[in-house]
Order: structure tokens, then C-alpha cells, then sequence
């Protein structure tokens, strides 16, 4: 034996054994075929199987809405037999579904966390929890008009934001704004439930002590489980009478107080404006990237403020010839407007999940025009970026276009 063999310990036993294995394979794989039956496959396994986890629409009713603060409800969500769905998809905590909602007669969709526990969509529900923006067009809708046993249509569980053992530190941070600690609740629920070997740290900010959504429940859980979860209020008003609280907002320091940086990792979902800030405080620290994963906000609100903008077509309003299906449309669309929100008032029912240039479902082909694209989450793949294929949603008119959108019914 060489050295190496001796360090590593390897065998060899013979250097033909893949080749006389390879060899067999194609007059076994032609036996196979030729004993196979003739009848056709009626239902396919692997697909169906997929078709349960990653299922295209699933048809659901409002079971139960439950006031948490004075702006946010919480819905229950149960499967609608009656239109076809029997049992809900699992789900990885942190995860979302995004929501189709008829407003006005125009079909429009939102990204909502899941913020129960994976297990309860075994027991046959999901639970959203939705916070009333001031001027929130769709939020407006959903407290004047839900009521249980309103119908509502959602996609499968779709995101990437959840823990994964394999890739994150056991120690995770969550550092939330407002809602956004809704997928911090599936999150830690799961951790607890099926025992993972985890920690989640949370700091969460809000405006005021009225706005922390799930404070009784998440204080009952770090008594009943000081081991898996732990939570830090941060408020950003000046009278606080909260034990514990920390004032001010989510600042370096705050993170190097409550949380083993260097053997963290970070998970950030809240507001736009937060994300800025926070991912400034957290520069600090020199993290590598992938120790820092944040939860898509949906669409760029103030996209005028965003690094390459051309601020001359700020109050402009552009014309666009929308090919969608065999139907042709022109259509305006304003500049500090996503062009999905444009294809949207047309009522041209365009495909969207994430709303934010994430999962490409809204992938569509830019015919002739100019748009701006972030370069802060340009999510498309090279092959897109050079055959000109751009996300509706992340995008923005700053000429008039020329677009084909694809069709999902
Ligand atoms: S809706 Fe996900 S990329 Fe546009």
C-alpha cells in the first residue's frame, strides 16, 4: 500500500467493475422494457406527489379571523372541498402563499407569510396574519370584506426564506419589522415542534407597544422553551412601559447585545425602509453574504430613490403594447409604477407570486423599450438579462415598450 492508501484507507478493487456493471445495464434496461405492460400508466406517482407539495391554486375558506393588535387580524385558512382542494400543501416555515384577490372587478395578487406551523397544515389549515397599511389598497379590501366563510384562492407554498440545517448556523437571528414577524412564528413553531436542534433569537422592531403582534404568545413560548426561542422588543416611540424593551431601532449595537454574531446567522424580513437600515448596521460586521437571507418585500415603493433611476421620467406616463395570450392591448403605465401594476389596472390578469423579481413566475419578453431594473435583487439569469426577458413586477417603464407577458389561467 502507498502512503495515501494507508492515509485514507482505500481499496481498489478492480478497475472494470463500472464498466462490466455499465455494460449489463442496457440489455437489462431492453429486458425491462420488453416485460413491461402495454396498458397505459393511469396515474404517475412521482408527479402526483409533486403536484400535492407544489400545487398550482389551492381553493381555501376563511375558517376563523382573530383580532391580534388593533391593525392585525389573523385569518385561518381551511381547504375548500366543494372546489377541489382536499388537503392542503406542506410547507417549509417561512414560507408563503401568495393570494388572488378580485378588487374592484381587477384580479390582483399579494404575498402572504404563513405564520402557523407547518404540522397545522397537516391538521388541515393555515393561518395568515395581515396588518392594515394606512393607504393599503388591498389590505382596505380584505378588512372590509373578509368574513369567515369568504372564499379565497392561493398558489402553492412558495420562497426561499426558511432555516435550512445544511446551509445555516443553528443559531439564527430574526430580526423583524411590523408583519414581518409573521414567518418568525412558523419558524420557531417548527423548531419547537419537531424538536431541530436550533435557536431562534429575535429582535423586532415597532412603532409602539399597541403594534407588537404576537406578544402573549411569543413571551409563553420563551418561558416554555428558553432553549429555542428568545425575543427582544425594540420600540421606536419614546414612552415605553414594556419590561425589557429596548428603544430606538435595530442598531449594531442591539444586534452585538443580544445575539453571538460570528455564529449567526441572520434572517431579515419587515418593511423596505428597515431592510435598508438594518443591512447598513449589519455591513458592520463584515459577514460573509450568505450568512444574511432576506425575506422578499414585494414590490420597490420608492423606486425614484433607487440607485440608477433616471429621475427625468419621474412624472412621465408611457404607453405599452402588451401582447398577453392572443389578446393585444395598449396600455398606460406610469413610471414610479412596476409594469405589473400597469398590466394589472388593464385587467390583463398577469401571472405574480412574489412580487419581487424572486421567483420568476411574471417572467415576460421585452419586445422593444427601455426599462429600469434594480440592481439591488436583479434575480434573472444572465441568459434572460442578454435575450432581453425581464420580471414585470421588479421592472419599471422609462420608455414606451413593447412587451409579451405569458398566460396563466
Ligand atoms: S412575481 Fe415573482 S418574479 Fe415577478
Amino acid at each position: 500500500m502507498t502512503e495515501d492508501k494507508k492515509k485514507f484507507n482505500i481499496t481498489v478493487k478492480s478497475n472494470t467493475k463500472d464498466l462490466y456493471g455499465f455494460m449489463k445495464l442496457v440489455p437489462n434496461r431492453k429486458k425491462r422494457i420488453e416485460q413491461s405492460s402495454n396498458e397505459p400508466i393511469i396515474s404517475d406517482p412521482i408527479n402526483s406527489l409533486a403536484r400535492k407539495l407544489h400545487p398550482e391554486r389551492q381553493y381555501l375558506t376563511i375558517s376563523e379571523i382573530t383580532d391580534q393588535t388593533k391593525s392585525a387580524k389573523v385569518f385561518k385558512l381551511k381547504p375548500d372541498p366543494e372546489l377541489g382542494t382536499k388537503e392542503l400543501a406542506y410547507f417549509r416555515a417561512g414560507q408563503y402563499l401568495s393570494l388572488k384577490v378580485k378588487v374592484n372587478g381587477v384580479e390582483i395578487t399579494r404575498p402572504y407569510s404563513i405564520s402557523s406551523s407547518p404540522l397545522d397544515a397537516l391538521e388541515g389549515f393555515y393561518e395568515i396574519t395581515i396588518r392594515k397599511e394606512e393607504h393599503g389598497f388591498l389590505t382596505n379590501h380584505i378588512w372590509h370584506n373578509w368574513k369567515v366563510g369568504t372564499k379565497v384562492v392561493s398558489s402553492g407554498p412558495e420562497g426561499f426564506f426558511y432555516f435550512e440545517p445544511l446551509r445555516d448556523l443553528k443559531n439564527i437571528v430574526g430580526i423583524a419589522g411590523g408583519s414581518g414577524i409573521t414567518p418568525f412564528r412558523s419558524i420557531v413553531k417548527a423548531i419547537i415542534e419537531r424538536k431541530i436542534d436550533a435557536k431562534l433569537t429575535v429582535l423586532y422592531g415597532s412603532s409602539e407597544e399597541d403594534d407588537i403582534i404576537f406578544y402573549k404568545e411569543f413571551k409563553n413560548l420563551e418561558k416554555e422553551h428558553p432553549d429555542k426561542l428568545k425575543v427582544i422588543h425594540i420600540l421606536s416611540c419614546e414612552e415605553v412601559s414594556l419590561e425589557g424593551c429596548e428603544t430606538g431601532f435595530i442598531t449594531a449595537h442591539i444586534i452585538e447585545k443580544y445575539c453571538d454574531v460570528k455564529n449567526s446567522t441572520f434572517f431579515i424580513c419587515g418593511p423596505q425602509i428597515m431592510y435598508e437600515f438594518v443591512a447598513n448596521e449589519l455591513k458592520k460586521f463584515k459577514l460573509p453574504q450568505k450568512r444574511i437571507r432576506r425575506e422578499a418585500f414585494g414590490e420597490i415603493k420608492d423606486v425614484v430613490n433607487y440607485p440608477g433611476f433616471p429621475k427625468k421620467v419621474t412624472e412621465k406616463t408611457f404607453r405599452v403594447k402588451a401582447h398577453i395570450g392572443s389578446i393585444i392591448k395598449e396600455i398606460p403605465a406610469i413610471a414610479t409604477e412596476s409594469v405589473l401594476v400597469a398590466l394589472e389596472r388593464a385587467n390583463l390578469t398577469p401571472p405574480s407570486k412574489c412580487r419581487s423579481g424572486e421567483c420568476g413566475f411574471c417572467r415576460s419578453l421585452l419586445i422593444s423599450g427601455e426599462i429600469y431594473t434594480s440592481p439591488i435583487d436583479d434575480w434573472r439569469r444572465a441568459a434572460d438579462k442578454k435575450f432581453n426577458y425581464f420580471h414585470p413586477c421588479y421592472s419599471y417603464p422609462i420608455s414606451d415598450l413593447e412587451i409579451k407577458v405569458p398566460r396563466h389561467l
